[in-house]
């Protein structure tokens, strides 16, 4: 789709000032707008490193879990704009270990910065800090619920990888129950016509069913399985996650499942060649490092792209336009 001029404009307007909690607030031409904005400072960081559309604002990295690209990439995103930080990684060493609430931590930090990007591990706190914040809110992940900029971050990398979203076979490989960055991509490829999603878990780490139903309400096809191989040579999108321990009740259980999936050389030898395999990272055993070598292995490039989406992120709802 190619935007026109206007058509960019009135959405980026529409993002202004707002909070980003979910991926559900994001129609197609949203979309469009926010991966043409991303390539745009992709070449602005390629080219010329800085710039200064976010001159005078100040970000909050509010972290209550830990993070090292989301953080950093947003953290980065901000400077490269020329705008600036703080980072509250360490949440022990604020006064929410005094017993403060999240809606006063929220205030708090509202009331000297211009945004919060935040991450915590209960689902739907983004949203409860939404409704507290003077400023905008940007989930960064609510324990399993969703991490809609991870998931922006993945379409960016399939378009950039493959040239478009629209009629590929994309599947989704691991930790489906907990994993947040997969409820949020299911959803977001909602918005794309003519895709095919597989589901690969162990049966206890299925995905959840409320969005098995939302995703094929929205008329996409679905399938699940317990095993890669039978859709390994279909597949356009590998997109394999970590089995989510900070999750578990049990760790007996953790253990069980844990290396259900190890992606080696050996299961890509029937993978397309255009076949892409995504991870949101870190991984842990779930691809091996001999992949690394494949240029089939787009991990490592989708994380810089986090870099460029965040950008455009901020610009989206800071910046000057
Ligand atoms: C993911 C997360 O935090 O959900 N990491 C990330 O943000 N890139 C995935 C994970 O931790 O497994």
């Amino acid at each position: 789709m190619n935007l026109t001029e206007q058509q960019r404009a009135a959405i980026s307007a529409k993002w202004k000032g707002q909070h980003i909690l979910s991926v559900d607030q994001f129609n197609r031409l949203d979309l469009e707008t926010i991966l043409a904005v991303a390539d745009d400072m992709r070449v602005i960081v390629k080219t010329v490193g800085t710039c200064d559309l976010l001159k005078g604002k100040l970000t909050c990295n509010l972290f209550y879990e830990p993070s090292t690209r989301t953080s950093s990439s947003f953290a980065a995103a901000s400077e490269r704009l020329g705008g600036s930080v703080i980072l509250i990684n360490n949440v022990q060493f604020s006064s929410v270990t005094k017993g403060e609430t999240l809606p006063d931590t929220i205030r708090a930090v509202g009331s000297y910065t211009d945004a919060i990007v935040l991450r915590h591990y209960e689902k739907g706190a983004a949203e409860l800090a939404a409704k507290y914040s003077p400023k905008p809110i940007i989930n960064a992940g609510d324990g399993p619920g969703e991490h809609p900029t991870q998931a922006l971050l993945d379409l960016f990398t399939i378009k950039r990888e493959l040239g478009k979203i629209d009629g590929l076979t994309v599947t989704l490989l691991g930790d489906l129950k907990y994993g947040r960055t997969v409820h949020s991509l299911a959803r977001l490829l909602t918005n794309f016509e003519g895709i095919k999603i597989n589901y690969v878990s162990p049966d206890s780490l299925r995905m959840p069913d409320y969005l098995i139903k939302q995703v094929g309400d929205a008329g996409v096809e679905q399938h699940e399985y317990d095993a890669l191989e039978p859709i390994i040579a279909e597949t356009d999108i590998l997109y394999v996650t970590r089995v989510q321990k900070e999750r578990f009740d049990d760790l007996a259980h953790y253990e069980a499942v844990k290396d259900a999936f190890i992606i080696s050389p050996e299961t890509l030898k029937d993978a397309k060649q255009e076949m892409r395999v995504l991870h949101p990272l870190p991984r842990v055993n779930e691809i091996t490092m001999e992949v690394d070598d494949d240029p089939r292995a787009a991990y490592f490039r989708q994380m810089e792209n986090g870099m460029y989406v965040r950008m455009a992120l901020l610009y989206l709802v800071l910046g000057k336009q």
